[in-house]
């Protein structure tokens, strides 16, 4: 019997969840250990709050309060946001607890002492004002990979390259805005280019140690890119220790005032949450993690991929022992409504209050997030959208028909199960069809497809739906009631069915069907187009499915129109009246724009500058076509020093204004102005 352990990524305790957390990493968690848990299998499913980082302390910073009370508000509110969604962990921990700091010093002592680390004392960034190391979300500064702004000290979120601080262009710190000065510290390392090539090998193959491991084909095909791209861009040391106040302390005499790097310690956490889970169930926690029989599957969003897939593994393999995982699914993201989904804009549809206000439509929203789920690619969630879906396939096919199954058996039948006589073609092709619903259908789970999972599972609800309305039993009724009970008796087993084939993706509905028709309890495998037999009892069910109005849908829209407080940018340092005249700024006129090639944000844009035409690279392409470039009057800095983007010599730059909806705009000079001007 399959043994499976399954993880979704620790949410960070610093904010609510929001939709796109639910669809990228426990959304398909959920359906796949329901369907397993109902086909049997051994499996056993973790979670817990991520307690530490820098997302943390800065979230405390700005609220006021200890990180302390941040994440014990938030280490509640969440799993408050997962209970209210059915999502079924077995076991949810988290990491501030002494357990997990025990169990993360355990791990890094034993690293150590495999010569896992390389220990440097280097210069690192500092912030003399408030008199702190800088690292991760604590700096930013311009992407040295894609020149987006606003990269951070160990990621740019806009292309996802893993950084270290030293390589953002014009760093700041984000706790005072000042420019940080350097100042030596000693972290441990990890050397990641050691691992190059059996990570290549255990990612492309799915070869470990010269064995197969896993099917390589069965790993999404983003994910797998991601990873030799990473691989082929060269790995880098990784520093694994900071110099923080929060965080689990690095255990090694002499190293006050320094914490483990929090995803060095937060997928420990996977770890953690097992132990706790089988300390409480008398079982051996190594039985999931260090055994040959059990598989481990990550499931996380698409940010994470490479601490799941690389680093994580490599710590793994490190300290010996550990099974690797033999998938990561990871998911992309969900937009909302044209835009990315932002916790700091508040743009995001929060799962906990939503949930408050509409406690019945929990099953609504979980029956769009699975239909839309980013499975391969960042897809869009809308109210419009959910308003159909919700209508057109949970009401009017779904609810429609287990509501007209009821209804006729209780008219006809005094709610019992109609007797079958003989099965014509027709019966016998709708009949066959139910028998292979629950092997296709997990396969498709089996295989993280839970978009094509969840339609195989309506789709037997549109197969009795179409049946029953192409074959009319209630008017058969009147002049062959045997035939009538025959159709009836086959629409009842295709709603009883629905009471097992829905339960991982809409569990209350699928609990109450199976309420309804007599099913409660059994599981995948019982599932079969003879399910009930003739002459059971059935019992009543209200509507499943309320249907949404359109003024609902546009209230939820414009709800999320409503001016957010916006995130302010941090004063930047003094610049004198001569810093200031220094610049040279120009009125130009835009004559030419081509796109740069292989640079998704990149435009290459000619300037007539008064002084001369010239070339000007600026990071606008995901913004602006070159034709609504073309022809318009901008304000140039013609003195900046050139620079080289993607082997482009930029000789200038424009300015643009950043917009409090992510967007940018060019800073026009008004009417009666021509190339040339000086702007002062
Ligand atoms: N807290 C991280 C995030 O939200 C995920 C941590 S996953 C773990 O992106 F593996 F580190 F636990
Ligand atoms: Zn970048």
């Amino acid at each position: 019997m399959p043994r499976v352990l399954m993880t979704s990524a620790l949410p960070y305790a610093n904010g609510p969840i929001h939709i796109g957390h639910i669809a990228g990493a426990y959304l398909p968690a959920d359906i796949h250990a329901r369907w397993r848990r109902s086909a049997g299998h051994d499996v056993l499913w973790v979670c817990g709050s991520d307690e530490h980082g820098a997302a943390i302390t800065l979230r405390a910073k700005k609220d006021g309060v200890t990180p302390r009370e941040i994440v014990d508000t938030y280490h509640e509110e969440m799993q408050a946001a997962f209970r209210s969604l059915d999502i079924s962990f077995d076991h949810y921990s988290r990491t501030s607890s002494a357990k997990h700091h025990h169990v993360a010093q355990e791990f890094f002592l034993r690293l150590l002492e495999k010569g896992a680390f390389e220990v440097k004392t280097e210069a690192q960034f500092f912030d003399p004002e408030a008199q702190q190391f800088l690292a991760d979300r604590y700096i930013t500064g311009t992407c040295p990979k894609c020149e987006a702004p606003g990269a951070y000290g160990d990621q740019c979120e806009k292309c996802g390259s893993a950084l270290s601080p030293t390589d953002l262009i014009d760093p700041k710190s984000t706790l005072s805005g000042a420019s940080p000065v350097l100042k030596d510290t000693t972290l441990w390392y990890l050397p990641m280019d050691r691992h190059e090539g059996w990570l290549r090998e255990y990612i492309e193959e799915g070869r470990l140690d010269g064995a197969p491991h896993h099917a390589a084909s069965a790993w999404k095909a983003h994910v797998v890119g991601q990873c030799k791209s990473w691989i082929d861009g060269g790995l880098q040391a990784r520093a694994m220790t900071r110099d923080l106040d929060w965080g689990v302390p690095v255990p090694v005499e002499g190293a006050d005032g320094k914490v483990l790097y929090v995803w060095l310690d937060a997928p420990i956490g996977y770890i953690t949450s097992t132990m706790e889970w089988c300390e409480a169930n008398g079982q051996d926690w190594r039985a999931w993690w260090q055994s040959a029989e059990a598989d481990l599957v990550h499931f996380i969003g698409k940010d994470n991929i490479v601490f799941h897939c690389l680093i994580f593994p490599i710590l793994l393999k490190e300290h010996g022992g550990y099974n690797l995982p033999v998938n990561v699914p990871a998911n992309a993201f969900m937009n909302l409504e044209g835009q990315k989904i932002s916790t700091s804009r508040n743009w995001a549809v929060w799962v906990k209050d939503f949930l408050e206000e509409f406690p019945d439509r929990s099953e609504e929203l979980r029956y769009v997030l699975a239909s839309i789920m980013p499975e391969q690619k960042d897809s869009e969630f809308t109210w419009h959208d959910f308003r159909e879906r919700v209508n057109n396939e949970l009401a009017d096919v779904l609810g429609n028909f287990v509501n007209r199954v009821l209804v006729l058996n209780r008219k006809f039948h005094e709610s019992r199960v109609p007797e079958a006589g003989a099965f014509t073609a027709e019966d016998e092709a709708v009949l066959s069809a139910l028998n292979a619903a629950p092997g296709r259908i997990g396969d498709f789970i089996e295989r993280h497809r839970y978009r094509d999972a969840l339609q195989e599972a309506m789709g037997v609800a549109r197969l009795g739906n179409k049946y029953m309305t192409e074959t009319e039993p209630w008017k058969v009724a009147k002049t062959d009631p045997a035939r009538a009970a025959t159709l009836l008796h086959v629409c009842t087993q295709i709603t009883a069915n629905l009471g097992i084939l829905l339960a991982p993706f809409l569990p209350r509905t699928a609990s109450k069907l199976a309420e309804a028709f007599g099913v409660a309890g059994l599981r995948w495998s019982d599932a079969r187009a003879d399910l009930v037999s003739a002459g059971a009892a059935l019992g009543d069910l209200p509507i499943l499915f309320a249907k949404v109005d359109a003024e609902w849908a546009e209230m939820m829209r414009a709800r999320l129109e409503q001016p957010v407080e916006r995130a302010v940018e941090p004063l930047k340092d003094t610049c004198t009246f001569d810093d200031f005249m220094k610049l040279d700024l120009r009125v130009g006129e835009v004559t030419a724009c081509v796109p740069v090639p292989k640079a998704k944000k990149l435009l290459q844009l000619t300037i007539q500058t008064g002084l001369d035409e010239r070339t000007v690279v600026s990071g606008i392409a995901e913004h602006f076509t070159p034709e609504e470039v073309v022809g318009r009057r901008v304000c140039v800095l013609v003195n900046l020093a050139p620079r080289k983007l993607r082997g482009v010599e930029s000789q200038g730059m424009v300015l643009m204004a950043s917009t409090a909806d992510g967007g940018l705009r060019f800073v026009t000079p008004e009417e009666g102005t021509a190339a040339g001007d000086v702007i002062a």
